[in-house]
């Protein structure tokens, strides 16, 4: 097969979706791989790294577009992008389609089949492909909160760990998952107090076993987070049901309950965020204030550290995008369930029942258009 890695085009994305190493393995398989001049850059890679292992620089997106039967991208398409797809393209990246009906409807009309990195699942029903960027942001998150308390930069002044005989700040990380974990973990390590609330009690036990009593686990009803505003200084939302559109765990009226230039870091503004007054922000300009509070609300946060997050990334996407080589979508479904509910769109139907319902399309079960998916 012949797969295309174009170069990132989201404000702010340095990030690339296939590194020397990926080059190496998929020619190891016998399929070839189809680089755009200079999609390496951002990450530190230089196109010379890729040929030394087989790989095709191309000169721009259309060549690798037009040349590729399957594309591999970090963030969603871009409308520029959206355009060159064919309906005989796999799209293998992420997608965050749910809060996003433009794009979705963008993908349905070019009938590719698009797989979406966020929705892939493993045996245990987790996500191994946002998992490694969940790890990424969940530190990020817990550092740019912590930055942006700094006065100068309209926080309210407040160093989260303290010091002797002054008191620490308070974290509040809503949503225990992979980057509530390792938000809380960073902002036990500054010594701030730090409070992780989930609605999952399963999950809770395995925090307040991992926290090891440095931090408190609290279980997320609507009363303990409005007990919880007042006294926090950074709130972290970290929520997600999977493929959906993200619940609002803090409204617009809630905010009135908080500190004034508190701050609030909404990691889960890629599903189109948890706080009711967020809207999705760029690294160059990530932070904005309603009503006296500091959103900071960057939908790519990874993006920032590409030399760490390019790596994790391809470390996790790297089978399966042998696989789907290998083997084409509909065999490399057969073999790994959890591949199927990552197609979220597939001849120009939506094949994923949370995307259909955030963006109010109608669903189709992935069976029906299988056998037109490209195999
Ligand atoms: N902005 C970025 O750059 C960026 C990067 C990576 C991940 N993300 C996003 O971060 C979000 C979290 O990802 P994750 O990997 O940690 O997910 P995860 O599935 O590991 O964890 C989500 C947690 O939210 C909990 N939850 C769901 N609804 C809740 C509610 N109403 N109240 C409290 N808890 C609730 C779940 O029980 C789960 O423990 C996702 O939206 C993901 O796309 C954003």
């Amino acid at each position: 097969m012949r797969v295309g890695v174009p170069t990132e085009i989201k404000t702010d994305e340095y990030r690339v979706s296939l590194t020397p190493a990926g080059v190496r393995e998929l020619v190891d398989h016998g399929h070839e791989a189809l680089v755009q001049k200079g999609a390496g850059l951002g990450s530190a890679i230089e196109d010379s790294e890729y040929e030394a292992q087989g790989a095709r620089i191309l000169p721009d997106a259309e060549s690798v577009f037009g040349e590729a039967e399957m594309v591999l991208g970090v963030k969603e398409p871009q409308p520029q992008e959206v355009a060159l797809l064919r309906p005989d393209h796999v799209l293998f990246t992420y997608l965050h389609l749910a809060p996003d009906p433009a794009l979705t409807s963008g993908l349905v009309e070019s009938k590719a089949t698009c797989i979406a990195y966020e929705t892939v699942e493993d045996t245990k029903g987790r996500l191994p492909l946002l998992a490694p960027m969940s790890e990424v942001a969940g530190k990020i998150a817990t550092q740019a909160g912590a930055f942006m308390l700094e006065k100068p930069l309209g926080g309210r002044g407040v160093l989260l760990g303290g010091v002797p005989g002054v008191a620490a700040a308070n974290v509040l990380v809503i949503g225990g998952g992979v980057v509530g974990f390792n938000a809380a973990s960073i902002a036990i390590g500054m010594e701030a107090d730090v409070f992780t609330f989930d609605r999952n009690i399963d999950r809770l036990r395995e925090l307040d076993v991992a926290f090891g009593g440095r931090a408190s686990t609290v279980y997320a009803s609507t009363l303990a987070i409005e007990q919880m505003l007042p006294i926090a200084d950074l709130v972290i939302g970290a929520v997600l049901v999977h493929g959906a559109k993200a619940p609002y765990v803090i409204t617009r009226e809630q905010l009135g309950l908080m500190k004034p230039n508190a701050v609030l870091v909404d990691v889960s503004i890629d599903q189109g965020g948890c706080f009711e007054t967020s809207k999705p922000t760029t690294h160059s300009d990530p932070t904005f204030e309603v009503d006296g509070i500091t959103h900071y609300c960057v939908a790519n946060m990874p993006g920032a550290v590409p030399i760490t997050s390019t790596y994790a990334l391809t470390n996790a996407t790297l089978p399966y995008v042998l696989a789907l080589a290998d083997l084409g979508v509909a065999e490399a479904i057969a073999r790994d369930p959890g591949l199927r509910p990552g197609v979220n769109v597939a001849g120009g139907r939506v094949t994923h029942a949370a995307v259909a319902e955030g963006t109010g399309v109608e669903f189709t079960p992935l069976e029906e258009v299988l056998t037109g998916v490209r195999s």
